[in-house]
Order: C-alpha cells, then structure tokens, then sequence
C-alpha cells in the first residue's frame, strides 16, 4: 500500500505527549519551591509585598557605575581585550583567569598563595557558578552524592532529576557533622562504589552556617581514604559561593579545601555573583587538569561556547583594581544589616524560636521553631500570604495586606532525611534584597502570624 499523506488538521495542544528523557520528564513541571516563588512574584507588589524568599544580593552592593566605566575601558584598549562581543573559549578569559589567580593569592583568600595554585588548573563556567555545578553533574556518572543537610535545594534537586541519588548528612554549628558522615559510609557497605563526588558548600545556604577549617579537612581525608580503598578518584566539589563574605570578624576565616587535598581530588567553585553582580554571571572552578576538568570545559562548550567574553573582561578589570574596597564595602553592608535583623528575629519571634543560625556569613537566617508549622498548608504561611480566607486577616481581595514570602524549611532538608519532620518548623529568610525598614516590617507581621498560630492551637 502506498504512503499517503493524512491531511492536516489543526494541532490541538496537549492531545499528544512528546517523549522525554527521564530528566526531561522531571523537569516538565516546575521545581515546588519554583512554583511557590513565581505564583508569588506573579502579582506581587513593590513598596507593599515583602520578599524574603529570594536569594537576590542587595541592589545597593552592586558597582554599577564602576561596570559601565571597565566596560568603556574594555572598549578602548582591543591590544589589552581582544574582540569582547566576540566568540569566546571554553576555558575562560586568559585575562580573568590571571586576575582570579592574582585575587586570590593578592588577599589570601582561602589561604592559598601562589604555590598552592602551581599545577591547578582555573576554568570560567558558562554561566556562572551554577552551570559549572550542572557540568560536574553532566560529566560524572550518576550515583550517589553526598551533602549536608539542610541542602542547597537548587542544586540537590538539579542532580535528583538527573538521576543521582543525594544523602544529605545533618549540619551542627561547625558544619557538616563528619561523625555522621563516617556512619553513613560504613552503613553504605559495599553501595560506597556508587559514591559519585561529594558537594559541600562551604557556607551553606540555607543556613549560613560556616563550615569549620577542621570539618572541611576531615571531609577530604574521608574522601581521600574512599579513592584510595576503591583505586578511583572520587572529586569532593567545594562550593565556596559565600567564603568571600564572613561578614563576623570574630570568625576564623575560610581556609580552602585545596590545602588539604593530598590526591588531587578537591574541586572548588566561586563565584563573583555575591560579591560583584549576579548578572555578570561569572562563576570559577579551581582543580586538578585532567579528564575531570577537559570534560567540564566541553560541556561549557557545549552550553554556549563561553561565559560572554565583555563580561569576563569587566570582571578581570574589577578584580585588578577594585576588588579590595567592593569586598570591604559589601562585607560592611551585610555587617550591619545582620546585627539588624538579629535583633528584630529576637524582638518578634524570641518566645517562639527554639534555634537560629545565621547572622555571621551569607545573607541568610534559618529559623526553627518550637511548635509553629511554616509549610505552604500551614496557618503561619497562610496569614503570612493573606490566604486564610479571613477577610479581617488577609485584607479586601482587591488589595490585600502587605504579604511577606519566605523560603519553607521542607524544601530546604532532603525529603528522605533525617531532618524532615524539623524542616516542617523551619524556615529560611534572607536579608540580601529587601531593605532593612522592610524586613523589620516583615518580622513585625511574622510575629503576628506567630501569635495568630498560638491562638489556633499546636502545631497549627
Ligand atoms: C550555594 C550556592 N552556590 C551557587 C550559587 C549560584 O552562583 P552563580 O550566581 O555564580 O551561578 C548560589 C546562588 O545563590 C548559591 O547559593
């Protein structure tokens, strides 16, 4: 029989399924926290709606004026900076990749000098730090990763839709608890050879705990003596996106992981979004060359050829001749602002509070409560979004109160975790974006909603 064309009819949306690949068919419906953020940022309403949810740096911390005029210098000097609206390479910008390198050993980040970066190799991600954690996770082969818990949901729900399996180790004051750690890999058994890298941030969002000089040296022996049992290497990426602002002088500051990495096995990622522009979307990765490494720059390749080359070149001008005072400046900015809201969480929330951390890194407070649920079923969440359906509470529905958003704690512990009944009375707020009179304001009604749960019974 012959082939005849069937004739065409209008495609109605929906009437058929496109196949998708595992990841693709993961990723077809937003993430949960996704969702709860864009129904929210949907109508929300500047000067009244207060947004704590976002992980968004402070607008008045970023150098405008000072990337305009690098931007003009790039323009004028093509010996210096060669074709910046051009193609650019998969490793990074020669130009930034020096300047990063002279950053670091120039003001000691991390402890590392010169010598230390003597056979490592630097590369720029395509978009910041966050595609180089996609890379990592594209060139390894699924298995298990570990972290810590609460977990940087992003990403640790980027690598479950990618087919890893994430165990997530509970955190104390110093960071992830490595006794735990050790405990979960001899429960593991003969599953360790599955162990695909370990992802430690370094200054965990979402708590801003600052993991201690000593657990970071204690991950990496433990992952030294798993490649060494198993004659593999298996990579601990250090995600090092907050190292740059431990804002509290009275904290040890940050050594990097690589120090203590005797294998070449430590990876560590940073990132210029905090401390300069998320725009400019500039992320570096510090590690061992080798296959690991090539195979991360194809897939920056492959994402998009570079980070834009205009771009790099700003940064490394920046990172050349002013980064000094904007780390001084951002640092101080958080400072203050911390001091602030500790005080306006201990003023509004005291009685209910049973732990909080934050308050010296980041621009993150994660609060846990006694008794108060603060998922999106909860009475606290509700009276917070004007959802209760009490008109008295949540305003005309032409124009509600001021509605604040925060991050729940159940999307910020692993689902499967140990953590999980806790993270249904936790909650991450930021101190990043809004401004301080806003967040005041935000605690204010916070402990509005608090007494409102009290009222309604436990647990409500
Ligand atoms: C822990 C962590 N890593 C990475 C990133 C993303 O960095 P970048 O903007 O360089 O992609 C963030 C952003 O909030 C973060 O919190």
């Amino acid at each position: 029989m012959r082939w005849r064309a069937e004739p065409v009819t209008p495609h109605t949306p929906g009437a058929m399924d496109f196949t998708l690949s595992s990841y693709g068919t993961a990723s077809s419906t937003p993430a949960p926290v996704n969702r709860m953020m864009e129904a929210f940022a949907d109508d929300f309403r500047p000067g009244r709606d207060i947004n704590l949810g976002v992980g968004y740096v402070n607008e008045s911390t970023i150098p405008a004026g000072l990337v305009l005029e690098e931007l003009q210098r790039v323009i004028a000097d093509p010996a210096r900076h060669k074709t910046p609206f051009n193609y650019g390479g998969p490793r990074g910008s020669a130009r930034l990749i020096q300047s990063i390198s002279d950053f670091i050993t120039r003001t000691g980040r991390g402890g590392l000098n010169r010598g230390h970066l003597k056979g490592r190799g630097i590369i720029i991600g395509a978009s910041g730090a966050t595609s180089l954690l996609e890379a990592m996770a594209q060139v390894i082969r699924p298995g298990i990763v570990i972290t810590s818990d609460p977990m940087y949901y992003i990403y640790c729900n980027l690598l479950e839709r990618m087919g890893f399996h994430v165990i997530a180790i509970p955190e104390d004051d110093c960071g992830l608890r490595t006794d735990l750690l050790y405990e979960r890999i001899d429960r593991l058994g003969d599953r360790c050879r599955d162990i695909s890298f370990f992802y430690i941030v370094s200054v965990s969002n979402p708590t801003a705990t600052i993991l201690s000089n000593a657990r970071r040296g204690e991950i990496v022996a433990a992952a030294a003596t798993l490649s060494r049992a198993q004659g593999r290497a298996i990579p601990v990426l250090f995600d090092t996106a907050y190292d740059d602002i431990v804002h509290d002088p009275a904290c040890e500051k940050p050594l990097s992981a690589l120090l203590f990495d005797e294998l070449g096995i430590v990876y560590e990622s940073g990132s210029l979004s905090k401390i300069l522009a998320p725009a400019l979307r500039i992320g570096y990765l510090i590690g061992s060359p080798g296959p690991l490494l090539n195979a991360i720059m194809q897939k920056t390749a492959d994402t998009g050829f570079s980070a834009p080359l205009f771009s790099q070149e700003i940064a490394s001008r920046i990172l050349d001749e002013h980064i000094e005072q904007q780390l001084d400046r951002v640092n101080r900015g958080y400072r203050e602002k911390a001091r602030a809201v500790k005080s306006w969480i201990g003023r509004e929330l005291g009685p209910w509070i049973e732990n909080c951390t934050g308050g010296s890194a980041a621009f993150y407070f994660y609060l846990t409560f006694r008794d108060i649920a603060t998922d999106e079923s909860s009475l606290f969440f509700k009276y917070l979004t004007r959802t209760t359906g009490d008109p008295d509470i949540d305003g005309p529905a032409a124009d509600r109160h001021a509605r604040v958003l925060y991050v729940p704690g159940c999307h910020c512990v692993h689902p499967r975790g140990e953590l999980r009944e806790q993270g249904r009375r936790q909650m991450r707020i930021s101190y990043g974006f809004e401004e301080p009179e806003r967040i005041e304001q935000a605690l204010r009604l916070m402990g509005e909603a608090a007494c409102f749960c009290e009222n309604a019974g436990p647990c409500a």
